[in-house]
C-alpha cells in the first residue's frame, strides 16, 4: 500500500516562560488503509503528534506529507479545504453543538463541503447514524444524549464526508466496553474494506493490540 502520511524530523516546541520540546525528531510512515494506534504514557506527546499530523497545529519544524501534499507548502485556505475534504476528526475538544439536533450536527461538515445537496446530505447522515446505532436519536437535541451516545454522534459526523483519513484522540475514552467494541469494529471495517486510514490515540491496551500497528511515544520520541 502507498504511504499516505509521512513525517521527517518532525519537531515541536511549546513556547512559554520555559520552552518545552514536545516532539523530537519524529519520523513516521503510515500506509493508506492502515489502522494505527498511538500509545504511550501521559505527557509523552501523543495528542501533540496527532494535532500536527491532522493539520490542526501548523507550528512545527520538519516535514509532514499527507496524501502527497507537503503541508508546509499549502496556504491557509488550501489547508482548510484539504482538511474539510480529506480528514475526519474524533477529538475531545470537537464538541457537538448542543442546541442543534443530532442529525444537524452530523450534516454540518458535509454542508460545509457543499458537494451534495441538502436532501442527499441528510440521507447520508441518517445512514451514518444507523451504522452507529443512533438513527432513532436523529431529531433529538445533541445535549439530550448520554456521553457515550454523543461520542458516537461525533464519530458519525467524522465519517460523513467519507474522509481518506480519520484521526481520533481517545475516541473510545468515554465509552463502556460494548460501545468501545462497536467503535473499534467500525474503524476496522473502514480500514479493511474501504481503504480509509485510521490513526487513533488510545490508552486502552486491548484496542491498541488489535490495531494493525502501534506507534509508541516516549518523552516526545517514537520509542523503538
Ligand atoms: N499548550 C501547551 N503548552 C506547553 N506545554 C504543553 C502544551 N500542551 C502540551 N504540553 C506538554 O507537552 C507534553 C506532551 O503533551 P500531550 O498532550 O501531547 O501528551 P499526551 O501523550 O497526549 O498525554 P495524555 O495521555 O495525558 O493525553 C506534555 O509534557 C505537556 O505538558
Ligand atoms: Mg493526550
Amino acid at each position: 500500500m502507498p504511504v499516505i502520511i509521512e513525517t521527517d524530523k518532525l519537531n515541536k516546541w511549546y513556547k512559554g516562560a520555559e520552552d518545552f520540546h514536545a516532539l523530537i525528531d519524529v519520523s513516521v510512515q503510515i500506509e493508506e488503509g492502515e489502522f494505527v494506534s498511538i500509545v504511550g504514557q501521559s505527557g509523552s506527546g501523543k495528542s501533540t503528534l496527532l494535532y500536527v499530523l491532522s493539520t490542526l497545529d501548523t507550528d512545527y519544524t520538519g516535514r509532514i506529507s499527507v496524501a502527497g501534499s507537503d503541508l508546509k507548502k499549502l496556504s491557509k485556505n488550501q489547508l482548510a479545504a484539504f482538511r474539510n475534504a480529506s480528514i475526519g476528526f474524533v477529538f475531545q475538544f470537537h464538541y457537538l453543538l448542543p442546541e442543534f439536533t443530532v442529525l444537524e450536527n452530523v450534516c454540518l461538515p458535509a454542508l460545509k463541503l457543499a458537494k451534495f445537496d441538502e436532501d442527499q446530505i441528510e440521507e447520508m447522515a441518517l445512514q451514518k447514524l444507523d451504522i452507529l446505532g443512533l438513527k432513532s436519536q436523529a431529531i433529538k437535541k445533541a445535549s439530550m444524549l448520554s456521553g457515550g451516545q454523543q461520542q458516537r454522534v461525533a464519530i458519525a459526523r467524522a465519517l460523513i464526508n467519507e474522509p481518506r483519513i480519520i484521526f481520533g484522540d481517545e475516541p473510545t475514552g468515554n465509552l463502556d466496553s460494548a460501545n468501545s467494541a462497536m467503535v473499534f469494529d467500525i474503524f476496522k471495517e473502514l480500514s479493511a474494506n474501504h481503504n480509509q486510514t485510521i490513526v487513533i490515540v488510545t490508552h486502552d491496551p486491548d484496542i491498541a493490540d488489535r490495531t494493525d500497528r502501534k506507534i509508541v511515544m516516549k518523552d516526545g520520541k517514537v520509542a523503538l
